[in-house]
């Protein structure tokens, strides 16, 4: 597959995702405020990588895309709703994202932080809204609680805010808490799309062992965009781990041990699908050069 037809697929799946999100608060009785805040941030665009993998994992596993459409959105509802509160002035305190003022800018501290817990919330009505087999549903919902929970993403958030400004963190303590604040959610991402698809105990396990790895390519390409990029492409402050004393790749290892990091576990997740083909899985590869490689 050519990154071409890489990023006209990621378009054309992230579209599917936009309008379902775009609707995702039709119907309930939403305070006026809270539903204009919840739907700032997540329609300011981004790059809907999760969803995407979510969706591309479930059809790896022969799956139907539109069949999983509502648990793979709710998948973007929890990581919009980890922007949102990450970007509030008590954790990085950044003032813009996705290239628009961070949710509490545009509304208040409060409304921001009711609009996560909003999104947070209402994402698992979301996914327990599918007429799927309710075992299938029931371990995919569970792996994403999981992974956004205490030993996932928000502990790896915890790691993060207490490491910021220290200086004696090791590369495997940062790697650890990579793992957890972003691998965890991207590493569920795709195994809840195999888990929903019905997929075999070993084809589960190679997704999963995909999205793992993915995730800690991913974000130390984060790390190093918050060195290398600007703050209108990232549409999002540049600079912003380094004013902070962050602990980043970057800062322990340097730019060139970084890229060379992330290209292992690109590599990684990419021969985690060896015993994949078809186009589905030539799509999933041609994913993981452009997570490291992208500008944005
Ligand atoms: C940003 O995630 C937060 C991290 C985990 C690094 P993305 O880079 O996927 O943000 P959007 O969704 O494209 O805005
Ligand atoms: C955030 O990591 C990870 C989340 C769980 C939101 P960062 O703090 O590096 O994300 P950005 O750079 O602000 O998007
Ligand atoms: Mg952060
Ligand atoms: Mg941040
Ligand atoms: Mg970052």
């Amino acid at each position: 597959m050519t990154p071409q037809e890489m990023k006209s697929l990621l378009k054309e799946r992230g579209a599917r995702v936009e309008t379902y999100l775009s609707s995702c608060l039709d119907g309930g009785e939403v305070p006026s405020r809270l539903r204009e805040s919840m739907l700032y941030s997540l329609m300011a665009g981004g790059k809907r990588l999760r969803p995407v993998l979510c969706l591309s994992c479930a059809a790896l596993c022969g799956a139907d895309v539109a069949a999983v459409l509502p648990f793979a959105a709710a998948i973007e509802m929890i990581h919009t709703y980890s922007l949102i509160h990450d970007d509030l002035p008590a954790m990085d305190d950044d003032d813009l994202r996705r290239g628009r003022p961070s949710n509490h800018k545009a509304f208040d501290e409060a409304t921001a932080i009711l609009a996560g817990d909003a999104l947070l919330t209402d994402a698992f009505a979301h996914m327990l809204s599918l007429p799927l087999p309710p075992e299938r549903l029931v371990r995919a919902a569970s792996c994403v609680a999981a992974a956004a929970g205490s030993a996932g993403m928000v502990g790896g958030q915890m790691l993060d805010m207490a490491y910021t400004g220290r200086h004696d963190v090791t590369l495997e303590q940062l790697r650890g808490m990579h793992s957890l604040k972003t691998g965890a959610l991207l590493r569920a991402s795709c195994e809840s799309g195999a888990l929903l698809a019905g997929a075999e105990a070993a084809a589960v396990a190679a997704v999963r062992r995909y999205g793992a790895a993915l995730g800690v390519a991913f974000q130390i390409a984060d790390d190093i965009l918050d060195v290398t990029a600007d703050t209108a492409t990232l549409g999002k402050p540049a600079g912003s781990d380094v004013a902070q004393g962050k602990n980043t790749y970057p800062a322990l290892v340097g730019l060139e041990r970084s890229r060379e990091l992330a290209q292992e576990q690109a590599r990684a997740a990419g021969d985690a699908l060896s015993s994949f083909d078809g186009p589905e899985a030539d799509f999933l590869r041609a994913l993981t050069q452009h997570v490291v490689s992208r500008a944005c």
